[in-house]
């Protein structure tokens, strides 16, 4: 076991709080970062501030600092086995999982790169009314400025890409960051500052503070000369940083939880459906905040449907961050294994029915097995709340009318998808989902250049695409008279 950083060791030894990291796939203890209080907080801002005031990195030319953040790609590139084996450890899913995780993150970061320089305004001429009665002639344009010193708060979910799906774009637009992660997983975002320091981003912009969220979090929400917050975890939290936002009025970008409904008529292909809608359901072991958790079926093939996503969620090899074979891997604590444990016992215990799963496993580490439900109510919690558990619920309907408001019947709206061969319909009942994302004879697919931007209680703002670095940038309008 180690300090995470030389500076953790540092401030260990002048006698700072520190909090335990674990592997949750064998609840072993594999280090210790800083407990940062509020001064530590302040300081952060205060060195990231200084560089966007003087101008170190937003002020570079454009070509300079897309090469700055390619430097980056490549050594995330060179360095992808190292980084991943981090990734895993820290969140407990396996290794292939991880690279898998450290691969995509690169491919966003080049996306972003491939954005510096080219976000413009826009000009027109034009006569206006003057202020004496007469007719004044302009040259108008926009220009789209950084917005500042931005705080990037993210959870335990696929650590190191939720951080580049925020410091890539702020970096890119020019602004200055304090990216605090998970106090459950801090060690990808450590070795992520590490890569941009040494891909040339001046010491300062890139500040990562490690802490517990109603503390260090909590802190960098509220902090006065903190610009905007992006944020993605809990809807309850989100709630929290729009209160704590209000003192400055920061700029919020907010991506929150789902409960995300898959409809499936009866012309889906289901060999091609079983295996994605199966993953779409339980990558992370469910704790992706877009996976599918609310299947509805038609009700002519819904017991074929049952059975078949049960034998594929049973097949599926479950195991731990030193297991290679393994697909699935552990909840990321205790905690929220009892969590998961608790919203599938209460359904039980009010009429569902368990057809595969419902248990925590019998070995090390918080694994949770595959759980297919069914015979659920739409009040229950199984069926109304985020879980981030590897459990979906299978609900059978008649017709599209039903299917449609039973799946809108969500405070969220982060994501859908539907599973048809019949075009006319696919983009019918696309057009009525209430989400900000669908997948049509797809699940969880993912692009850097699209959008997601939750509908509803899943967020504000967008992340990803032309939309996630707008998100980074203020507008101006500037007159000129002639
Ligand atoms: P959380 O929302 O508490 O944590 C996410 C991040 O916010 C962490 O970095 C945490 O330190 C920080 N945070 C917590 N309280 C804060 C505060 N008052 N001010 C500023 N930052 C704060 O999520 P948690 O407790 O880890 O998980 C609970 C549930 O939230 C999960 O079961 C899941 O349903 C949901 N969740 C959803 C995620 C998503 O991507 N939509 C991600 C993580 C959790
Ligand atoms: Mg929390």
């Amino acid at each position: 076991m180690s300090s995470a950083t030389d500076h953790d060791t540092a401030v260990k030894d002048s006698g700072a709080e520190m909090i335990p990291v674990f592997n949750p796939s064998t609840e072993e203890q594999i280090a210790e970062v800083v407990d940062s209080d509020a001064a530590m907080v302040d300081a952060a801002v205060a060195r990231a501030r200084e560089t966007f005031e003087s101008g170190v990195w937003r002020t570079l030319p454009a070509a300079h600092r897309a090469q700055v953040l390619f430097r980056a790609a490549d050594i995330i590139r060179e360095r992808t086995d190292e980084l991943a084996g981090l990734e895993s450890r820290d969140n407990g899913l396996n290794f292939k999982a991880a690279r898998h995780i450290i691969d995509v993150s690169r491919e966003m970061l080049v996306y972003y790169a491939g954005w510096v320089g080219k976000i413009h305004g826009e000009s027109s001429n034009v006569v206006s009314d003057g202020l004496l009665g007469d007719y004044e002639n302009f040259h108008n344009f926009t220009q789209l400025e950084p917005v500042g010193v931005v705080g990037l708060i993210i959870p335990w979910n696929g650590p190191f890409f939720v951080a580049m799906l925020k410091v890539a774009p702020a970096l890119a637009a020019g602004c200055s960051c304090v990216l605090k992660p998970a106090e459950e997983t801090p060690l990808t975002a450590l070795a992520l500052e590490g890569v941009f320091r040494e891909a040339g981003v001046p010491d300062g912009v890139l500040n990562v503070i490690t802490g517990y969220g109603e503390t260090a979090g909590a802190a960098l929400t509220a902090h006065p000369d903190v610009d905007k917050i992006s944020f993605t975890g809990s809807t309850e939290v989100g709630r929290l940083i729009v209160k704590a936002a209000a003192g400055n009025l920061k700029r919020l970008t907010l991506e929150l939880g789902g409960k995300s409904p898959l409809i499936m008529f009866d012309d889906a292909n289901l060999k091609r459906a079983i295996p994605r809608v199966g993953m779409g359901l339980l990558a992370g072991s469910g704790q992706n905040c877009s996976c599918t958790s609310r299947i509805y079926v038609q009700r002519n093939i819904h017991d074929e449907v049952v059975d078949k996503l049960a034998a594929f969620a049973k097949r599926l090899p479950m195991g731990g961050s030193d297991e290679p074979d393994s697909l699935l891997g552990p909840l990321i604590s205790e905690k929220q294994r009892r969590r998961v444990e608790g919203i599938v016992d209460e359904g039980v215990a009010g009429g569902a029915q368990v057809i595969t799963g419902g248990q925590k496993m019998d070995r090390r580490g918080y694994f949770y097995e595959a759980t297919i439900v069914i015979n659920t109510t739409p009040d229950m919690r199984l069926i109304r709340e985020e879980i981030f558990g590897p459990v979906g619920c299978v609900v059978p309907f008649d017709d599209e009318d039903e299917v449609i408001a039973a799946a809108n019947d969500t405070e969220y709206g982060l994501a859908s998808a539907v599973w048809t061969e019949n075009l006319g319909r696919a983009h019918r009942i696309a057009n009525q989902l209430r989400a900000g994302q669908v997948w049509v004879n797809s699940a969880l697919a993912a692009d850097p250049a699209m959008p997601i931007c939750g509908h509803k209680q899943s967020g504000w703002g967008g992340e990803r695409g032309r939309k996630g670095i707008e998100e980074y940038f203020n507008t101006k309008a500037v007159y000129i008279s002639h």
